[in-house]
Protein backbone atom coordinates (compact mmCIF):
# COMPACT_ATOMS: atom_id res chain seq x y z
CA UNK A 1 0.00 0.00 0.00
CA UNK A 2 1.58 3.61 -0.72
CA UNK A 3 2.02 5.81 2.42
CA UNK A 4 -0.47 8.73 2.31
CA UNK A 5 1.31 11.59 1.00
CA UNK A 6 1.47 14.04 3.90
CA UNK A 7 2.40 17.26 1.36
CA UNK A 8 0.27 16.32 -0.93
CA UNK A 9 -1.72 19.06 -0.55
CA UNK A 10 0.35 21.49 0.01
CA UNK A 11 1.38 21.86 -4.12
CA UNK A 12 -2.43 21.08 -4.80
CA UNK A 13 -4.36 24.10 -7.44
CA UNK A 14 -6.51 24.64 -3.63
CA UNK A 15 -3.03 25.44 -2.39
CA UNK A 16 -2.03 28.49 -4.17
CA UNK A 17 -3.18 31.93 -2.40
CA UNK A 18 -4.38 33.52 -5.30
CA UNK A 19 -5.29 36.85 -3.78
CA UNK A 20 -2.53 37.28 -1.13
CA UNK A 21 -0.04 36.61 -4.67
CA UNK A 22 -1.88 39.71 -6.72
CA UNK A 23 -0.97 41.87 -3.64
CA UNK A 24 2.31 40.05 -2.47
CA UNK A 25 4.34 38.52 -5.72
CA UNK A 26 6.49 41.50 -7.28
CA UNK A 27 9.33 41.00 -9.65
CA UNK A 28 7.26 40.48 -12.60
CA UNK A 29 4.67 38.38 -11.05
CA UNK A 30 0.92 38.43 -9.82
CA UNK A 31 1.26 41.90 -8.88
CA UNK A 32 2.58 43.27 -11.30
CA UNK A 33 0.11 41.89 -13.97
CA UNK A 34 -3.10 43.08 -14.71
CA UNK A 35 -5.48 40.57 -13.06
CA UNK A 36 -6.48 38.14 -16.13
CA UNK A 37 -2.72 37.56 -16.60
CA UNK A 38 -0.85 34.71 -15.65
CA UNK A 39 2.70 34.84 -15.02
CA UNK A 40 5.23 32.41 -15.47
CA UNK A 41 7.99 34.70 -15.06
CA UNK A 42 10.01 35.20 -12.17
CA UNK A 43 11.47 31.68 -10.78
CA UNK A 44 9.61 32.56 -7.43
CA UNK A 45 7.13 29.82 -5.93
CA UNK A 46 3.28 30.27 -6.06
CA UNK A 47 3.00 28.07 -2.57
CA UNK A 48 3.44 29.35 1.11
CA UNK A 49 6.65 28.10 2.66
CA UNK A 50 7.07 25.34 4.84
CA UNK A 51 5.24 24.67 8.60
CA UNK A 52 8.54 24.47 9.91
CA UNK A 53 9.66 27.84 8.67
CA UNK A 54 6.80 29.79 9.38
CA UNK A 55 6.80 28.04 13.04
CA UNK A 56 10.34 29.51 13.91
CA UNK A 57 9.44 32.93 12.47
CA UNK A 58 5.87 33.13 14.39
CA UNK A 59 8.40 31.82 17.62
CA UNK A 60 10.80 34.18 17.58
CA UNK A 61 7.89 36.96 16.87
CA UNK A 62 6.27 36.22 20.40
CA UNK A 63 9.52 36.01 21.48
CA UNK A 64 9.62 40.02 21.08
CA UNK A 65 13.45 40.29 20.60
CA UNK A 66 15.15 41.80 17.86
CA UNK A 67 18.56 42.63 18.63
CA UNK A 68 21.67 43.85 16.11
CA UNK A 69 23.32 39.96 15.18
CA UNK A 70 26.73 39.76 14.44
CA UNK A 71 28.12 41.30 11.61
CA UNK A 72 29.25 38.07 9.75
CA UNK A 73 25.90 36.16 10.41
CA UNK A 74 24.55 34.66 13.35
CA UNK A 75 26.29 31.68 15.21
CA UNK A 76 23.38 29.17 14.41
CA UNK A 77 22.77 30.65 10.86
CA UNK A 78 26.88 30.16 10.44
CA UNK A 79 26.61 26.57 11.81
CA UNK A 80 24.01 25.39 9.87
CA UNK A 81 25.39 26.90 6.38
CA UNK A 82 28.63 25.18 7.75
CA UNK A 83 26.91 21.96 8.11
CA UNK A 84 24.58 21.86 5.20
CA UNK A 85 28.06 22.74 3.08
CA UNK A 86 29.60 19.63 4.06
CA UNK A 87 26.67 17.60 4.00
CA UNK A 88 24.61 18.11 0.99
CA UNK A 89 27.49 19.42 -1.11
CA UNK A 90 30.01 17.58 0.06
CA UNK A 91 31.96 20.92 0.38
CA UNK A 92 33.47 21.00 4.45
CA UNK A 93 33.20 25.07 5.43
CA UNK A 94 33.98 26.02 8.89
CA UNK A 95 31.18 28.30 10.10
CA UNK A 96 33.80 31.29 9.82
CA UNK A 97 34.48 30.69 6.01
CA UNK A 98 30.16 31.55 6.19
CA UNK A 99 29.04 35.29 5.46
CA UNK A 100 25.39 35.86 5.52
CA UNK A 101 24.16 37.63 2.71
CA UNK A 102 20.54 39.56 1.97
CA UNK A 103 20.11 37.49 -0.82
CA UNK A 104 22.10 34.91 -3.65
CA UNK A 105 22.37 38.04 -5.89
CA UNK A 106 23.13 40.59 -3.39
CA UNK A 107 26.31 37.96 -2.15
CA UNK A 108 26.94 38.06 -6.28
CA UNK A 109 27.26 41.69 -5.83
CA UNK A 110 29.64 41.33 -3.19
CA UNK A 111 31.83 38.89 -3.93
CA UNK A 112 32.50 40.80 -7.69
CA UNK A 113 32.79 44.23 -5.34
CA UNK A 114 35.86 42.57 -3.53
CA UNK A 115 37.58 40.54 -5.76
CA UNK A 116 37.39 42.36 -9.13
CA UNK A 117 39.06 46.28 -10.07
CA UNK A 118 37.48 48.30 -12.64
CA UNK A 119 38.91 47.16 -15.94
CA UNK A 120 38.86 43.08 -14.88
CA UNK A 121 37.69 40.43 -16.94
CA UNK A 122 35.06 37.69 -15.91
CA UNK A 123 34.20 34.87 -17.93
CA UNK A 124 30.55 33.62 -17.84
CA UNK A 125 28.04 31.29 -19.34
CA UNK A 126 26.13 32.58 -22.83
CA UNK A 127 23.27 32.43 -21.97
CA UNK A 128 23.07 32.28 -18.09
CA UNK A 129 21.17 34.63 -15.36
CA UNK A 130 21.70 38.31 -15.93
CA UNK A 131 22.89 38.67 -12.42
CA UNK A 132 26.47 37.83 -13.51
CA UNK A 133 26.80 40.32 -15.72
CA UNK A 134 25.06 42.73 -13.47
CA UNK A 135 27.66 42.07 -10.88
CA UNK A 136 30.37 41.90 -12.54
CA UNK A 137 29.43 45.09 -14.22
CA UNK A 138 28.87 46.77 -10.78
CA UNK A 139 32.35 46.27 -10.06
CA UNK A 140 33.49 48.03 -13.19
CA UNK A 141 34.26 44.48 -14.39
CA UNK A 142 33.54 43.41 -18.31
CA UNK A 143 32.42 40.08 -19.13
CA UNK A 144 33.73 37.44 -21.62
CA UNK A 145 31.04 34.81 -22.46
CA UNK A 146 31.54 31.08 -23.04
CA UNK A 147 28.90 29.50 -25.92
CA UNK A 148 26.48 27.28 -24.42
CA UNK A 149 23.94 25.30 -26.77
CA UNK A 150 20.58 26.71 -25.07
CA UNK A 151 18.95 23.46 -26.27
CA UNK A 152 21.51 20.94 -24.80
CA UNK A 153 22.92 22.86 -22.29
CA UNK A 154 26.34 21.64 -23.35
CA UNK A 155 29.68 24.30 -22.67
CA UNK A 156 31.94 24.92 -25.84
CA UNK A 157 34.94 23.92 -23.61
CA UNK A 158 37.01 24.03 -26.37
CA UNK A 159 36.82 27.57 -26.59
CA UNK A 160 37.48 28.21 -22.83
CA UNK A 161 40.90 28.78 -23.40
CA UNK A 162 40.72 31.32 -26.21
CA UNK A 163 38.80 33.57 -23.56
CA UNK A 164 41.64 33.97 -21.28
CA UNK A 165 43.34 37.62 -21.73
CA UNK A 166 45.93 39.36 -19.18
CA UNK A 167 43.21 40.83 -17.70
CA UNK A 168 40.76 38.01 -16.58
CA UNK A 169 40.41 37.73 -12.69
CA UNK A 170 37.17 35.34 -12.28
CA UNK A 171 35.11 32.45 -13.78
CA UNK A 172 31.87 32.46 -12.85
CA UNK A 173 29.49 28.95 -13.01
CA UNK A 174 26.24 28.65 -12.59
CA UNK A 175 24.92 25.35 -11.66
CA UNK A 176 22.30 23.77 -12.31
CA UNK A 177 22.89 26.70 -15.20
CA UNK A 178 19.69 28.86 -15.20
CA UNK A 179 18.28 29.18 -17.77
CA UNK A 180 18.94 26.02 -19.78
CA UNK A 181 18.55 23.35 -16.32
CA UNK A 182 21.75 22.03 -17.22
CA UNK A 183 23.11 20.21 -14.07
CA UNK A 184 27.17 20.54 -14.78
CA UNK A 185 29.16 17.23 -15.60
CA UNK A 186 31.90 15.96 -13.56
CA UNK A 187 34.25 16.29 -17.04
CA UNK A 188 33.08 19.68 -17.52
CA UNK A 189 33.63 21.12 -13.93
CA UNK A 190 36.91 19.91 -14.42
CA UNK A 191 38.04 21.86 -17.45
CA UNK A 192 36.61 24.88 -15.64
CA UNK A 193 38.61 24.09 -12.58
CA UNK A 194 41.71 23.04 -14.76
CA UNK A 195 41.56 27.11 -16.54
CA UNK A 196 41.24 28.61 -13.26
CA UNK A 197 44.02 26.65 -11.77
CA UNK A 198 46.26 27.08 -14.63
CA UNK A 199 45.12 30.95 -14.82
CA UNK A 200 44.99 32.04 -11.12
CA UNK A 201 41.31 32.45 -11.68
CA UNK A 202 38.87 32.88 -8.54
CA UNK A 203 36.06 31.43 -8.96
CA UNK A 204 32.32 32.43 -8.32
CA UNK A 205 30.41 29.54 -7.64
CA UNK A 206 26.86 30.21 -8.18
CA UNK A 207 24.48 26.91 -6.27
CA UNK A 208 21.88 28.50 -5.54
CA UNK A 209 19.52 25.54 -7.62
CA UNK A 210 21.34 22.78 -6.59
CA UNK A 211 18.84 21.42 -4.05
CA UNK A 212 16.33 21.25 -7.45
CA UNK A 213 18.10 18.48 -9.65
CA UNK A 214 15.72 15.32 -10.81
CA UNK A 215 17.32 11.84 -10.66
CA UNK A 216 19.28 10.61 -12.26
CA UNK A 217 21.30 13.71 -12.39
CA UNK A 218 23.34 14.63 -9.68
CA UNK A 219 24.58 17.52 -8.32
CA UNK A 220 28.31 17.72 -8.13
CA UNK A 221 30.24 21.08 -6.47
CA UNK A 222 33.24 22.04 -8.48
CA UNK A 223 34.47 23.35 -4.66
CA UNK A 224 34.20 19.44 -4.03
CA UNK A 225 36.97 19.05 -6.49
CA UNK A 226 39.98 19.09 -3.95
CA UNK A 227 41.31 21.79 -1.81
CA UNK A 228 43.19 23.71 -4.15
CA UNK A 229 39.85 24.68 -6.09
CA UNK A 230 37.73 25.18 -2.47
CA UNK A 231 40.73 27.58 -2.01
CA UNK A 232 39.39 29.67 -5.56
CA UNK A 233 35.85 28.77 -4.87
CA UNK A 234 33.47 31.78 -3.45
CA UNK A 235 30.43 30.08 -3.81
CA UNK A 236 26.63 31.19 -3.21
CA UNK A 237 23.93 29.52 -1.31
CA UNK A 238 20.15 30.91 -1.46
CA UNK A 239 16.94 30.22 -0.01
CA UNK A 240 14.62 31.45 -2.54
CA UNK A 241 14.53 28.78 -5.43
CA UNK A 242 14.55 25.37 -2.71
CA UNK A 243 12.60 27.09 0.02
CA UNK A 244 10.68 29.44 -1.39
CA UNK A 245 11.94 32.33 0.71
CA UNK A 246 12.95 35.30 -1.78
CA UNK A 247 11.31 37.87 -0.24
CA UNK A 248 12.96 37.13 3.33
CA UNK A 249 16.43 38.35 1.62
CA UNK A 250 18.69 36.06 2.82
CA UNK A 251 21.60 34.12 1.43
CA UNK A 252 24.96 33.03 2.52
CA UNK A 253 28.54 32.40 0.76
CA UNK A 254 31.19 30.27 2.01
CA UNK A 255 34.66 31.57 1.33
CA UNK A 256 37.73 29.98 1.01
CA UNK A 257 38.85 30.26 4.47
CA UNK A 258 37.77 32.40 7.81
CA UNK A 259 40.59 35.59 7.09
CA UNK A 260 38.72 35.50 3.44
CA UNK A 261 35.10 35.69 5.04
CA UNK A 262 36.30 38.67 7.64
CA UNK A 263 38.13 40.34 4.55
CA UNK A 264 34.53 40.51 2.75
CA UNK A 265 32.82 41.40 5.39
CA UNK A 266 34.66 44.12 5.98
CA UNK A 267 34.25 45.17 2.09
CA UNK A 268 30.66 44.63 2.26
CA UNK A 269 30.48 46.79 5.09
CA UNK A 270 28.24 44.77 7.44
CA UNK A 271 31.18 45.40 10.21
CA UNK A 272 29.58 48.79 10.23
CA UNK A 273 26.14 47.89 10.05
CA UNK A 274 25.68 49.65 6.95
CA UNK A 275 24.76 46.41 5.34
CA UNK A 276 23.41 42.82 6.69
CA UNK A 277 20.74 40.07 7.08
CA UNK A 278 17.56 40.17 9.25
CA UNK A 279 18.20 38.03 12.29
CA UNK A 280 14.49 37.02 11.82
CA UNK A 281 15.47 35.62 7.61
CA UNK A 282 18.78 33.50 9.29
CA UNK A 283 16.24 32.28 11.89
CA UNK A 284 13.67 30.89 9.28
CA UNK A 285 16.43 29.87 6.90
CA UNK A 286 18.12 27.59 10.01
CA UNK A 287 14.68 25.93 10.19
CA UNK A 288 14.52 25.32 6.36
CA UNK A 289 17.87 23.72 6.60
CA UNK A 290 17.33 21.84 9.66
CA UNK A 291 13.15 20.73 9.29
CA UNK A 292 12.19 21.35 5.92
CA UNK A 293 13.51 18.18 4.35
CA UNK A 294 10.59 16.46 4.32
CA UNK A 295 8.82 19.48 2.83
CA UNK A 296 11.66 19.84 0.59
CA UNK A 297 11.62 16.48 -1.06
CA UNK A 298 7.82 16.82 -1.45
CA UNK A 299 8.46 19.86 -3.57
CA UNK A 300 10.49 18.29 -5.72
CA UNK A 301 8.04 15.62 -6.69
CA UNK A 302 5.51 17.95 -7.69
CA UNK A 303 8.53 19.95 -9.85
CA UNK A 304 9.31 17.08 -11.18
CA UNK A 305 5.49 16.15 -12.65
CA UNK A 306 5.15 19.67 -13.75
CA UNK A 307 8.52 19.65 -15.50
CA UNK A 308 7.21 16.33 -17.35
CA UNK A 309 3.87 17.57 -18.00
CA UNK A 310 5.36 20.62 -19.57
CA UNK A 311 7.79 19.30 -21.37
CA UNK A 312 5.46 17.02 -22.66
CA UNK A 313 2.91 19.74 -24.10
CA UNK A 314 5.69 22.25 -25.21
CA UNK A 315 6.62 19.13 -27.55
CA UNK A 316 3.67 19.35 -29.35
CA UNK A 317 3.66 23.09 -29.87
CA UNK A 318 4.81 24.82 -33.87
CA UNK A 319 7.78 25.32 -34.05
CA UNK A 320 9.23 24.54 -31.20
CA UNK A 321 11.90 22.23 -29.34
CA UNK A 322 12.31 21.52 -25.88
CA UNK A 323 14.63 19.63 -23.49
CA UNK A 324 14.05 18.54 -20.00
CA UNK A 325 15.30 20.73 -17.55
CA UNK A 326 18.28 18.44 -15.66
CA UNK A 327 17.71 20.98 -12.67
CA UNK A 328 16.02 24.19 -11.74
CA UNK A 329 12.26 24.95 -12.32
CA UNK A 330 12.54 26.99 -15.56
CA UNK A 331 12.21 26.06 -19.23
CA UNK A 332 14.06 27.69 -22.11
CA UNK A 333 12.18 26.35 -25.39
CA UNK A 334 13.46 26.61 -28.41
CA UNK A 335 10.53 28.77 -30.11
CA UNK A 336 9.57 29.70 -34.20
CA UNK A 337 9.86 33.54 -33.60
CA UNK A 338 8.87 34.24 -37.54
CA UNK A 339 10.96 36.93 -38.04
CA UNK A 340 10.24 39.05 -34.45
CA UNK A 341 12.35 40.46 -31.77
CA UNK A 342 12.47 38.60 -28.72
CA UNK A 343 10.65 41.38 -26.69
CA UNK A 344 8.25 41.99 -29.66
CA UNK A 345 7.25 38.18 -29.37
CA UNK A 346 6.50 38.09 -25.45
CA UNK A 347 4.54 41.80 -25.70
CA UNK A 348 2.46 39.79 -28.05
CA UNK A 349 1.41 37.02 -25.67
CA UNK A 350 1.07 39.00 -23.22
CA UNK A 351 -1.12 41.79 -25.34
CA UNK A 352 -3.11 38.98 -27.09
CA UNK A 353 -3.19 35.72 -24.81
CA UNK A 354 -2.78 36.81 -21.32
CA UNK A 355 0.43 35.13 -20.90
CA UNK A 356 3.46 36.26 -19.38
CA UNK A 357 7.16 34.76 -20.04
CA UNK A 358 10.72 36.15 -19.95
CA UNK A 359 12.28 36.83 -23.78
CA UNK A 360 15.29 35.41 -24.55
CA UNK A 361 16.88 38.37 -24.97
CA UNK A 362 20.76 39.97 -24.23
CA UNK A 363 19.28 41.90 -21.15
CA UNK A 364 18.09 38.58 -19.55
CA UNK A 365 20.56 36.13 -20.72
CA UNK A 366 23.20 37.40 -23.43
CA UNK A 367 23.02 37.08 -26.63
CA UNK A 368 23.19 32.83 -26.66
CA UNK A 369 19.51 33.22 -25.62
CA UNK A 370 18.10 34.33 -29.09
CA UNK A 371 15.56 32.35 -30.52
CA UNK A 372 14.36 31.09 -26.85
CA UNK A 373 11.84 32.37 -24.56
CA UNK A 374 11.90 31.58 -20.87
CA UNK A 375 8.82 29.79 -18.38
CA UNK A 376 8.96 28.80 -14.77
CA UNK A 377 6.99 25.47 -13.58
CA UNK A 378 7.06 26.33 -9.53
CA UNK A 379 2.89 26.71 -9.23
CA UNK A 380 0.60 24.16 -9.60
CA UNK A 381 -0.59 21.80 -12.58
CA UNK A 382 -4.13 23.92 -13.37
CA UNK A 383 -2.03 27.45 -13.45
CA UNK A 384 0.83 26.01 -15.56
CA UNK A 385 -1.83 23.67 -17.82
CA UNK A 386 -3.56 26.77 -18.69
CA UNK A 387 -0.23 28.79 -19.41
CA UNK A 388 0.48 26.32 -21.70
CA UNK A 389 -2.62 26.44 -23.39
CA UNK A 390 -2.25 30.09 -23.75
CA UNK A 391 1.43 29.63 -25.05
CA UNK A 392 -0.13 27.26 -27.27
CA UNK A 393 -2.58 29.67 -28.89
CA UNK A 394 -0.47 31.97 -29.07
CA UNK A 395 2.32 30.22 -31.04
CA UNK A 396 -0.58 28.65 -33.38
CA UNK A 397 -2.53 31.94 -34.14
CA UNK A 398 1.40 33.79 -35.16
CA UNK A 399 1.99 30.97 -37.35
CA UNK A 400 -1.48 31.45 -39.01
CA UNK A 401 -0.63 35.43 -39.23
CA UNK A 402 3.13 34.96 -40.54
CA UNK A 403 1.64 32.53 -43.46
C1 LIG B 1 21.26 31.60 -11.27
C2 LIG B 1 20.69 32.50 -10.22
N1 LIG B 1 21.51 33.05 -9.32
C3 LIG B 1 21.06 33.86 -8.35
C4 LIG B 1 19.72 34.14 -8.24
C5 LIG B 1 19.25 35.05 -7.14
O1 LIG B 1 18.71 34.33 -6.08
P1 LIG B 1 18.12 35.12 -4.81
O2 LIG B 1 16.76 35.56 -5.19
O3 LIG B 1 18.11 34.12 -3.72
O4 LIG B 1 19.00 36.26 -4.57
C6 LIG B 1 18.82 33.60 -9.17
C7 LIG B 1 17.39 33.94 -9.11
O5 LIG B 1 16.64 33.69 -10.03
C8 LIG B 1 19.32 32.74 -10.17
O6 LIG B 1 18.50 32.15 -11.08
Amino acid sequence: MTPPDPFGELFGDASVPHEALRRQAFNLRWATQPADVIPLTAADPDFPVAPAVREAIARQARQGLFCYGPAEGLPAFRDACSRFSEERRHCPARPEQVLAVDSAAAGMRQVCAHLLRPGDEAIIFDPVDFLFQAAVEAAGGRVRRLPVDALSGELALDQLESLVTPRTRLLGICNPLNPVGRVLRQEELERLASLALRHHLVILNDEVWADIVYPPHRFQSVAALGPELAARCWTVHGFSKNYGLAGLRVGCVVTPDAAACAALAHSSLASTTMSGVSTLSQIAAVAALQEADDWLAAWLQHLRRQRDLAVAELGTMPGTRVRAPEGTYVLFPQVDHRGLEPEALTARLLERQRLAVVPGSPRWFGPGAQGHLRLVFSTSEAILREGLSRLQRGLEELAEDSG
